[in-house]
């Protein structure tokens, strides 16, 4: 196996973290394909945390670490991460880490733009992280993007800020806000500029040689399916492609490149900020999921909502991600319930429909339609063969298997590593 691509199949935060850094461990080459510092992984590795929001993963482990094309760049805020590694003793190099130069850049003004959309929606809000993804991806599709390879000619640079300045400024002055000077902005690229440009690199040559040498590449998803900005619950998506289809495209490697297709899903639902989730839950079951899970956002501390596992979206993942497989996560934080349900349809004007409607209206009044299964008493916490499982347990992961339509090739009984069970089928 020389790639294996890692997506979550369902709304994120699915402890994409774990499965990575055992990847991680084994490959040669982690790439990021998407999104950009809006993302949150922690890593434990011998007790020490680490938590990562822009840079892949390898970086831990001094492997190869490439942002790729598709990524948006905010360089303040990778240099604050590389000097959060620095001060956990690892270095991260030129060598290490290589940013793509056509990665479109986030600016002081991409952030006050998101933040201030964000506010004047009001209650119709997304609930972004206010790190300015939305703004920098419009202005990437718009042909305004200044990206990372054009701090290397002035010439460029200014007529390129004045395009983005005039369309940016016009939208924060229509909303009161404070508009950005270009002299402020030069200064600031000047400064950032000199200290970011040495991780600039020919991604796709690279990757190319990669794949020349037979390197085993890890292509590491941010996000996840359901806030895929086509496939997604759009509009309250994050504004890049998540589908595991954008890995080629995001680090220039062609649709071949990404290999065993992992999606990562938690054995119940959860999902922070705004939008449709029928089977989010408000009573005590919903508490004690966020509680035993320890829900609440890396980057942002929000709270999570926490539901029953919805098949019907995960189904939906499994065929628009492609996915060969599912890890199945925190199965451990269902021990102790009566009873679990899954999804399995919804209940939409008095009918039954078994597929995720577009029309925002409809996805309000949706109900969700539930099989019911016998819960188990047993301590699940740290099990590595699927045999020692509950009878009850391994019942509910077959089922999610029948009505998702994927293998469950990895299901993880803690947030330790070697605590997890793997199927035959991953075995790299
Ligand atoms: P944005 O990506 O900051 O524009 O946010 C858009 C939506 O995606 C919001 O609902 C965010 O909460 C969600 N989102 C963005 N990144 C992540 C993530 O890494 N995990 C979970 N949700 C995310």
């Amino acid at each position: 196996m020389s790639s294996v691509t890692i997506v979550g199949a369902q709304w994120g935060d699915e402890g994409k973290g774990k499965i990575v850094d055992w990847l991680a461990s084994r490959a040669d080459v982690v790439v990021r394909f998407q999104g950009g510092h809006n993302a949150g992984h922690t890593l434990v590795i011998d007790g020490e945390i680490y938590k990562l929001s822009l840079l892949p993963s390898g970086v831990v482990r001094k492997k190869i670490s490439v942002i790729g094309n598709g990524v948006v760049v905010d360089p303040q805020a990778l240099l604050k991460e590389i000097a959060r590694f620095k001060e956990q003793n690892i270095e991260i190099t030129p060598q290490i880490l290589k940013v793509a130069e056509n990665c479109p850049l986030i600016l002081p003004s991409h952030v006050a733009l998101d933040q201030a959309r964000e506010k004047a929606r009001g209650e119709k809000k997304i609930g972004t992280t206010g790190r300015g993804i939305g703004p920098a991806y419009e202005d990437k599709v718009a042909r305004r993007a200044i990206r990372l390879c054009d701090l290397t000619e002035p010439e460029t640079l200014d007529w390129r800020l004045d395009e983005l300045l005039t369309h940016h400024n016009a939208l924060l002055a229509s909303m009161g806000e404070k508009t950005f000077t270009k002299a402020e902005v030069v200064a600031y690229l000047a400064d950032i500029g000199p200290k970011v440009l040495p991780f600039m690199a020919h991604v796709p040559e690279l990757m190319a040689e990669y794949q020349a040498q037979d390197k085993f590449i890890l292509f590491e998803g941010a996000q996840a399916i359901m806030l895929d900005v086509d496939h997604g619950t759009y509009p309250f998506v994050t504004s890049s492609n998540t589908v595991p289809s954008q890995t080629g495209v995001g680090s220039g490697t062609g649709p071949r490149a990404g290999g065993y297709i992992l999606g990562i899903a938690k054995a119940y639902t959860t999902r922070v900020g705004e939008g449709p989730f029928p089977t989010e839950l408000f009573d005590d079951v919903g508490k004690y999921l966020g509680e035993k899970g320890h829900e609440f956002g890396t980057i942002t501390g929000r709270a999570r909502r926490c539901g029953w596992f919805d098949a019907v979206l995960v189904k939906r993942a499994v065929q628009v991600g492609g996915l060969d497989g599912l890890a199945i996560m925190k199965l451990d934080v269902l021990d102790g319930l009566k009873e679990v349900k899954i999804c399995i349809g919804y209940e939409l004007n008095g009918q039954q429909i078994n597929r995720f409607p577009y029309t925002l209206e409809a996805q309000k009044r949706l109900k969700p339609i539930y099989e019911t299964m016998p819960g188990w008493d047993q301590s699940t916490y740290g099990i590595r063969d699927r045999s020692e499982l509950p009878d009850a347990a391994n019942k509910y992961i077959t089922r999610i298997e029948e009505l998702t339509g994927a293998k469950v090739s990895i299901i993880s009984t803690s947030p330790e590593r070697e605590d997890t069970i793997m199927s035959g089928d991953l075995l790299v």
